[in-house]
């Protein structure tokens, strides 16, 4: 049975027609049967909790009128995946999407902990859910009470040569970026993470490890300065 286009009526003025057509078009191919709140409003993209009959899904949304062109630019020059980069805005924030979505999922096969991919349409991507036994979405390390800062930092470390080992680079590698689901970090946000062959990638390894030591280091944690150094030299070696 065909869903109701009117059901996406509330969100009239949230989304443009475009976006309430894309979602649309997806719940009628049957990824999500309803779409919930939001969880998160950014920069570049929304992020709404959606349910596909029992199953918790997120809905990523990327904003194709305000997103950052040059930004964008900076992480899909020298990605052999992305030869042509398009003038025209709304298909670059579909490729940049993509980029994404391919990320995600060259993670999630090579077993870095990060949300399941389920579907990419144009702008829009679902994923699975991260959340806590009652559903309610996990929170970013930035934002739990209590944390076991040391276990967490040695976990993170652990996802990071694992995403190293996949072929990539976050790029984006933050105390946002990383979920705390059962004191397990989740790495989520990977459109401008970069493949190892990229030609900046260890100005950006670099930069990812200087950030996340510098949060753990201030929430007491002694940190691996070295690190940075090895995983130079992992890199190199590839
Ligand atoms: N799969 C997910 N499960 C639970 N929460 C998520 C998920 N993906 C994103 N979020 C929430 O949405 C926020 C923004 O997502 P993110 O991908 O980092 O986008 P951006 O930082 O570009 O706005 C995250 O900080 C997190 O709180
Ligand atoms: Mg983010």
């Amino acid at each position: 049975m065909k869903k109701h286009k009117e059901e996406f009526d509330i969100y009239a003025g949230v989304f443009d027609n475009y976006t309430i057509n894309l979602l649309y078009q997806i719940m009628n191919k049957g990824y999500f049967t309803e779409f919930k709140g939001i969880i998160s409003e950014g920069k570049e993209a929304n992020v709404f909790l959606a349910k596909n009959n029992k199953k918790f899904l997120a809905i990523k949304i990327f904003k194709t009128e305000t997103s950052s062109f040059r930004r964008i630019k900076e992480y899909m020059l020298g990605d052999p995946r992305f030869p042509r980069i398009t003038k025209n805005f709304r298909k670059l924030v579909f490729l940049w999407t993509q980029k994404e979505y391919k990320n995600l999922m060259r993670a999630y096969e090579k077993g870095v902990s990060v949300p399941k991919p389920i579907y990419n349409l144009k702008n829009v991507i679902l994923m699975e859910l991260i959340h806590d036994k009652n559903f309610n979405p996990s929170p970013p390390i930035n934002k739990c009470k209590s944390l076991n800062y040391k276990k967490m930092y040695s976990l993170v470390i652990k996802e990071y040569e694992k995403i190293l080992d996949s072929g990539l680079v976050h790029a984006d590698f933050s105390e946002y970026n990383i979920l705390n689901r059962n004191n397990k970090p989740v790495i989520i946000d990977w459109a401008q993470a970069i493949l190892i062959e990229h030609p900046r990638v260890l100005e950006f390894m670099e930069r990812d490890l200087v950030n996340i030591n510098k949060w753990f280091k201030n929430k007491g944690v002694i940190v691996n300065d070295e690190l940075i150094d090895k995983f130079k030299r992992k890199i190199i070696e590839k």
